[in-house]
Parts: structure tokens; sequence; C-alpha cells
């Protein structure tokens, strides 16, 4: 399997030059395992086995109708009809007695494949899927998987987290929440699931009185309708769970058997040790009006986009070591099981699953359409492979994967040399003191005695390189080398050098505008400032020299150059509109591992996710920029999918009886494409330099386009879609059998087969046009009062757009849905990728849109 594999991905190496940077990582990746299979079949021993995720025949909790005898069925209680009676003793004793047959079955399976052999269960699943993880040789595993009664199986592969080491600030939402009854309100009663890296349970984000100083009204009443538990430990004692945290558990099994856990440093707990789990924790629904406050400055109020929603923490990421399938697989069976509503996953396969034919049926992905199917909205982080088109780690039309967005915050500063010369740089840095100038000493001038070849002296790492007489009450002057990016070298220990040496602060020179464009502004408790850009650097260095009175040895004896530097501690905001953020995994969707295209928009929409403050864990050590901080200022699309996992429980709140696809429907036809003065949203790509292009954003790189929390709540009509629709979506996909989708989900597939780009999203997309496609949409009525649409719409190129009707009518009642057809018309063959987009205009106010993409056309 492997080897498909990997000749697969060296066929797209050929075709698809620009993934290079991506293809080399999973070669490499392969090589590896390859390389070790070959190695190990030689010599079959325990030793060889690895963890894979088994899937049975057997409905799942979620699916199960009720046909075995003495067994009540359990879908119905997923359903919303159901979901308030979910703690009822009835109900959890007929899922308990069905869990319970359907462990037997596993194990009865399991006990006949291994005779008399031990063997080491580590998951059983019934929520999502009927299956378990299992320790298996490669030969076991191949014997197993012919095993009647077996549906598939996958070997373990990791996850990780999808931050980006570029910090990021947080887009602060402004007004929302009035719709809501005030943040006082916003989100109430709902469970945010997070699968991450645990929380911080002493963080005041997640505080049970709700921010506002612990007002006695604000405190957190039981929700008798979860069903989850919270882990106790040492580390995370009772009363962890306060309220706002309301489950917490952790899933470590594979990470365990994969001999990566250290208990002392991975934490055998709910607890964070790493910082992304509280972080992303917080943006979805922290409390509201909670002060970030770093080295004792004041960045803002923070506040969760949810805060009144509840969270529910499923540690299945660890710190250092990332994730695992089975222990994420675990985590999400779970919270189903517990009742979470919105399930927020800020993670990713390293690279594409390469289990199935199908990107569409790898374990997690058919995990969260039971997920969906038991009415939990599923967001995922789209990946941060971008600017690479095909990156996309997040793959299925039922999960909604999202991008990130560059918001308009900044924290520019600037030095201004005594010869009036004023220079940009960053740095969440306060000013030099006072009103004055300081003279400024070069590291490398500062150097005393001999210099110990284990440090470059211009890194300013070890304070004994230095003559304190020097440095004393003046700026020390440091280059930003490629040490600090990829090597030991931290910003943290130029601040203990300078302290250690009575200096006044530090200034950061660069010697390649691309160093310069790694940096991240950071918080540093000094006067200090980096300049980015090297023609800067060398305008200050120059200064320096000029000013400098050196002996005839080259010893300076005296430091005319003097400076002063800026406030870097100030948010700035511009007014731009949201940008696609460089790293940001871009579409199209891939349907199969020849990365074939599909017919799936993917992403689905952009949320902020650069530079975003949210809570951190004091415990983290694998960001040094935020060792021991209760706050910090991270990206990647991590960050972006926490905000639409909050904006979600808005929307659920106000509307309790929509079904995730109606959800994620308001989220996308509402989200901006324009910015404010009605010119195109842009997306960051390279440039071969340092500042990134900018090019008009298109579904591919940005999905339907920004989160519009506003739009969001009143979007008129939305693109609903059931379970059902995705059955039929999968049995109309590229390399699906229908029995594996019978198999995989109990569904059947429809007689006369529907295509999989009419599944009712909101979008279409067309991985390859041939002549004329016609494409039915459904819209339903969520307003409550009768409104009249009118539709325009831009043509792709190469492509005729006609619709049919352009206006119409839409009741309530047996009269609020409308079926649209979409008839697309080829005009030339092309290969090249064109969007266009459909608008829908009500007489009452309503305004949604949704995006066409077209790959290829063929007449
Ligand atoms: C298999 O590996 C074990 C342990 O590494 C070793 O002791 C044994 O000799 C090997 N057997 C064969 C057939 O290579
Ligand atoms: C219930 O599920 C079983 C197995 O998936 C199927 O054979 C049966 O037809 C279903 N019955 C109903 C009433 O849907
Ligand atoms: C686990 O980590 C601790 C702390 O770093 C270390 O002392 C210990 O040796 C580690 N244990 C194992 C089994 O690696
Ligand atoms: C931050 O929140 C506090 C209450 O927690 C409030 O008093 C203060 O005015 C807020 N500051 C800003 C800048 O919003
Ligand atoms: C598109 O479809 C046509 C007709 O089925 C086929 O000949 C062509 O190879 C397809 N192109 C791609 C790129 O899949
Ligand atoms: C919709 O159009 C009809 C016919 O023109 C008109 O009578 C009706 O008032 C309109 N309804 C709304 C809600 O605009």
């Amino acid at each position: 399997m492997s080897r498909r594999w990997s000749l697969a991905v060296a066929g797209v190496a050929a075709t698809y030059l620009l993934l290079v940077g991506l293809v080399v990582v999973v070669l490499l990746d392969l090589l590896l395992c390859e390389a070790a299979a070959e190695i190990e079949s030689t010599n079959s021993t325990v030793r060889d086995s690895e963890i894979y995720v088994v899937v049975i025949e057997g409905d799942p909790v979620v699916n199960y109708n009720g046909s075995l005898p003495g067994l009540v069925a359990t879908a119905e209680f997923y359903s919303h009809a159901w979901r308030a009676h979910h703690h009822s003793s009835n109900v959890k004793d007929a899922i308990q007695k069905y869990k319970n047959y359907l462990s037997e079955k596993q194990d009865q399976l399991l006990k006949a494949f291994f005779k008399s052999q031990e063997y080491t269960k580590l998951y059983s699943y019934h929520h999502l899927l009927n299956g378990f993880a299992v320790k298996l040789t490669a030969k076991q595993a191949e014997l197993l998987e012919k095993t009647t009664g077996v549906i598939a199986i996958q070997k373990s592969y990791k996850v990780k987290k999808t931050t980006v080491h570029t910090p990021e600030y947080l887009g602060l939402v402004q007004g929302i929440w009035e719709e809501e009854g005030g943040p006082e309100k916003a989100g109430e009663d709902m469970i945010i699931g997070i699968v991450d890296t645990g929380i911080d349970p002493t963080h005041p984000s997640f505080a049970a009185s709700g921010g506002h100083g612990g007002q006695q009204h604000m405190l957190y009443t039981p929700l008798p309708n979860f069903r989850g538990i919270c882990e106790v430990a040492e580390e995370f004692p009772r009363g962890s769970c306060n309220g706002k945290i309301i489950g917490a558990r952790h899933f470590a099994a594979a990470a365990i058997e994969g001999g990566a856990f250290n208990a002392s440093l991975q934490f055998a707990s709910p607890l964070d040790g790493d910082g992304h789990g509280s972080h992303t924790a917080s943006t979805a629904a922290g409390n509201h009006g909670v002060p970030v406050i770093v080295d004792g400055v004041f960045y803002g109020n923070a506040s969760g986009v949810a805060p009144r929603a509840r969270i529910a923490v499923y540690k299945a990421l660890y710190r250092m070591i990332g994730g695992f399938i089975p222990d994420v697989v675990a985590a999400c069976d779970q919270a189903v099981a517990d009742g979470v509503d919105i399930l927020s996953l800020s993670l990713g396969p390293n690279s594409p699953p390469g289990a199935s034919s199908s990107t569409f049926l790898n374990i997690l992905d058919l995990a969260l359409l039971n997920a969906v199917k038991a009415n939990v909205l599923v967001v995922q982080a789209a990946g941060n492979g971008g600017p690479y088109e095909k990156s996309m780690t997040s793959f299925s039309p039922w999960v909604v994967s999202v991008a990130a967005g560059v918001d308009d915050r900044s924290y520019p500063n600037t030095i201004t040399l005594s010869d009036q010369t004023v220079l940009p740089g960053i740095a969440l840095a306060p000013p030099t003191r006072g009103d004055r100038l300081y003279g400024m000493v070069l590291a490398n001038d500062a150097v005393m005695g001999e210099t110990n070849a284990l440090y470059t002296p211009s890194d300013c790492q070890e304070p004994s390189l230095f003559d304190p007489a020097l440095v004393h009450n003046r700026l020390l002057v440091c280059t930003y080398s490629f040490n600090f990016i990829f090597g030991g070298s931290t910003m943290q220990q130029v601040v203990n050098t300078v302290r250690a040496l009575g200096g006044a602060g530090f200034i950061m020179v660069v010697e390649s505008d691309i160093a310069g464009s790694k940096f991240d502004p950071i918080p540093l408790p000094i006067p200090a400032i980096v300049l980015t850009v090297t023609s800067d650097s060398q305008v200050l260095l120059g200064f320096y020299d000029k000013y400098t009175e050196k002996d005839a040895h080259g010893k300076p004896i005296l430091f005319g150059a003097e400076v002063k530097i800026g406030d870097g501690q100030i948010a700035r905001c511009s007014g731009q509109a949201q940008q696609v953020a460089l790293f940001s995994s871009r579409g199209p969707d891939v349907a199969d591992f020849q990365f074939d295209n599909a017919d799936v928009l993917k992403p689905n929409i952009m949320a902020p996710g650069y530079l975003i403050w949210a809570a951190w864990s004091p415990l983290a050590i694998d960001n040094l920029n935020y060792m021991g901080q209760r706050w910090a200022m991270i990206s990647g699309t991590s960050m972006a999918t926490p905000h639409v996992a909050g904006l979600a429980a808005l929307l659920k709140a106000k509307n309790p009886l929509w079904s995730p696809a109606a959800l994620a429907s308001a989220m996308m036809t509402t989200a901006d494409i324009l910015d404010r003065n009605g010119k195109p949203l842009l997306a960051q790509q390279l440039s071969g330099g340092t500042t990134p292009l900018l090019e008009p954003a298109t579904p591919f790189d940005m999905g339907s386009g920004a989160l519009n929390i506003n739009a969001a709540l009143n979007p008129g009509i939305v693109f609903d879609a059931e379970h059902g629709d995705y059955i039929g979506f999968l049995c109309a996909s590229e390399g699906v059998r229908a029995w594996q989708v019978n198999a995989f989900t109990g569904g059947v597939c429809p007689r006369v087969a529907q295509r999989a780009a009419d599944l009712n999203m909101p979008s279409i997309t067309l991985a390859n046009l041939t002549g004329i496609r016609v494409i039915p949409r459904t819209v339903t009525n969520v307003a409550n009062h009768p409104e009249n649409y009118t539709i325009s719409w831009t043509d792709p190129a190469d492509v005729v757009v006609a619709i049919n009707p352009t206006t119409f009518s839409i009741g309530i009642g047996s009269q609020k849905t409308q079926v649209i057809t979409f008839t697309l018309r080829a005009t030339r063959i092309s290969s090249f990728v064109s969007f266009g987009n459909i608008m829908f205009k009500g007489s009452l106010g309503h305004t949604v849109h949704i995006p066409i993409s077209v790959i290829n056309k063929q007449l």
C-alpha cells in the first residue's frame, strides 16, 4: 500500500511542480517508512507491530435503527427532536446496552482472529464507528483485512497541530453579541468540544464566574443534557471542571503504544502542557473581557467568539509529539457520545492519509460523517500547507474547513537616529526611557577577551562574552541571524544578556530580508526593536560606523551614535480588509491519493488566523517566546478554526433546530468577498522576495469568503443537507464503490445515481465540465416570513451559466423550499481554473452568495 502511495505521489510531483515543497516532505516520510517496513518484514516479532484502526460490520450507536431483538434503536436519540431527552435513564440504558453488544462483537472477532494469542486492544469505538484500535504486524493486518466482518483497516498515522510559528493577534469581533442579548448571553448553554492539547483550568478565560470580575449572576449553571465526565489527576484536581469547562478527558493509548508518551512531559490528564488547546478553546468560548497581560503590559481585553458557551475538553494532542489518529478518533467518538453541539478540530494529518482509494473514506472523515449525522457541526483547520495548490488536509463536504486570514492589526514601531533618520521595526517592547537619546554599541565591538567558539557574539546569547562597562546604559546592537530560526538562539536570552550587562535595551539588525520576515513580534520586557529589512539595518550600521571612533587597532574608543526607540506595544489597525495568509492551505480539494480534483469546494471559509492573542499555558515549552506566559499571540489555521466554532455556537444558540449543514451554509453564504471599497479580497502568494505578492483571492484560497459574523446570524435562506445527501455524494464519488458506502455508513446508494457536484452545498465545484451540466440546488427559507429573491451571477471564464428560475418567491411552512437549476456549458476547451459567483438578493434585505469553480472544460 505504501509503495502504491509513493508512486502516486511521485507522479504528482512531475505534474504539479508547485507542490514540490509539500511532496518532498511526503516522500521523505514515505521512504523512511518503507525502508523500515522492509527490514522488519524479514523478522516478524511483536516489536514490528503497529497500531491499526479497524472498522467492522454493525451500525455504530448513532446509526443503529433497532433491527436487533432486545436492543432498542439508538440513532433517533441524536436527532433534534430527541436531544433534550438524551439524559433520561431509558435513553442512557438503551445506549449502554447497544454499546455493550458492540464491544462483545468486537471482542469475539478479535478472539477468533488471534485464537489463543494475546493482543492489545487500545480503544473500542462505538458511537461514530463500530470498531477498535489494535496492535498488529503487517502480516496480521493483511489477514485481518480479509476476515469476514471486517470492513476496513487503516494504519495509525500522525496528526499535528495546525499552528505556524509566526505570532498573531486576535481579530476581536465587535458588536456581534447584541442579537444574543450581549456578551452575558452569547452562546449560552452551547457546548463546544475541543479536540486538542488539553486546557489550563486555572486560566481566567475559563473562570467559572464568566468574567466581569466574578459577579454572582454570571455563574454557569449545570447542563443536564451533557453526559461527559471530568478526569481528576494530581495536576488536574477536582474542581477543574467548574461549569465553564464542563468535561475534560485525555486519550493517549496510541501515543503511549507509539512509545512517544512520557507522563511527566505530556501529562496523563486533560492538563494543557502545550498552550495550543487553551488558545483554541479561549478563542471559541473564552470568557468576555479578560485582560491580556504579558510581563505587566496590558494588550487589550480578550473574549471568545461565544463567551457564554461551555467547553468540553478532549485531549488527544500532546506537546512535542503531536497526535495519533486512533486517539483523535476516540476523542471525537467520546465527544459525540457526551452530547457536544460543535466539534472544533485544529488539527490535520501530516499528509493525506493513504489507506483508501478516496480521501472521503479515511477513518477520521468517516467518523466525522457520523458526528454530523448526530447533529454535531464539525469545524476543522484547512492546514498550513499554503500557498501551494492542493495542500488541503481537510477534505469532506460534511466538514467546514477553515482558511486563515491576516487581519489589519499590527504593532509597528520606529527607531529615531540623532540625525533625524527614522527607521521602521517591530517588537512588542517598551520605548527607551525618557525623552533622551542612548548610545549604541555593536555586539562585536563590546566583546571582551577571546571569543568562545560556541557562541557567535552577534547573537548576544552569552553575557560573559561582553565587557559590561561598554554595554552599560547603551543599546546593544545584535544580529537576528538564522540561529534564531533554526538554531538555539532566542530573544529571551538576548534580554538576559542585556540585563546582565546593565544595558538600556537592544537593537536587532538583519543580514537578510528572509530572516527578518521570519520574525514574530513577541513581547519583550525591555526596550528593543528588530529592523526586519536589510537596507534599514545597513543604514543603522552605517550611522553607527560614522559616529563611532576607533583607535589604531580598530578598538572603539568613543560611542557617538545615539538613538531612541519608540513604543512597540501599541496595536494599530489599518482598516485594511482581511487577506488570505500565505501559509493557509489552498484548494482544489483532492478526491483521492492520485491527487485528482474533487467536485467539492475546499477550503470553505476564512477567519482570522494570523497573530491571534488568546490564552496560553504557562507550562508550555514548545514556543520559546511565550515560556511561562498566560497569553500568546500565534498564527495558523488552528487559530482560525475556533473563530468559526464560536460563531457556530452563537448561531445554534439562536436556531437550535438548524442542521449542521444549515449552520455551515449561514456562515458561508454570508461571508465577505469584497472589502469596504468593493474591491476583491486579496490572498498572499509567493513573490520570490520577502513581502508576499497579493492577488485577488479565489474560492480555492478562502472558500466562500471572510467570516462575517453579523450577516451569518441572519442569512434568510440556507442550503441544507442531511445524512442521506452525503451518502448520495459518496456513492457518486470517483473511486468509491456502493458496497464500501454501505459497509462504512450503513447507507444504501440510490438507484438513480446523482453526481458528486449535486450535493446541496452552498457552492458549485466542477473538476471536469464536459459539455453541459445541470446542477440542482435547493434553498430553504429560514426567515419567519415570505420573501422574493432575485438571482444575479457572473460566469466563470469559458463557461456560460443559465439559471432557472432567476426570480422566485419563497414562503414559510410547506412553502419554504425552492429548487433552482444551474446549467453550466463549456464554451471553450481550457484547463485553467475559473471562478464565478451567484448572488441571491431578497426583497427584505437578505443577501447570500455561492461561489462557482470550474477546473477543466471540455466541449
Ligand atoms: C529477530 O529479531 C530479534 C530481536 O531483534 C533477534 O534476536 C532475532 O535473532 C531476529 N530473528 C531473525 C530470524 O532475524
Ligand atoms: C436497519 O438497519 C439494518 C442494518 O443496517 C437494515 O438491514 C435494515 O433494513 C434497517 N431497517 C430499517 C427499518 O431501516
Ligand atoms: C520522562 O521525562 C522525565 C522528565 O523530563 C525524565 O526525567 C524521564 O527520564 C523520562 N522518562 C522516560 C521513560 O523517558
Ligand atoms: C477591559 O475590561 C475591563 C473589565 O474587565 C474594563 O474595565 C476595561 O475598560 C476594559 N478595557 C478595554 C480597553 O476594553
Ligand atoms: C474530463 O472528462 C472527459 C470526458 O469524460 C475525459 O475525456 C477527460 O479525460 C476528463 N479530463 C480530466 C482532466 O479528468
Ligand atoms: C413578492 O412579490 C409579489 C408579487 O410581485 C408581491 O405581491 C409581494 O408583496 C412580494 N413579497 C415580498 C415579501 O416582497
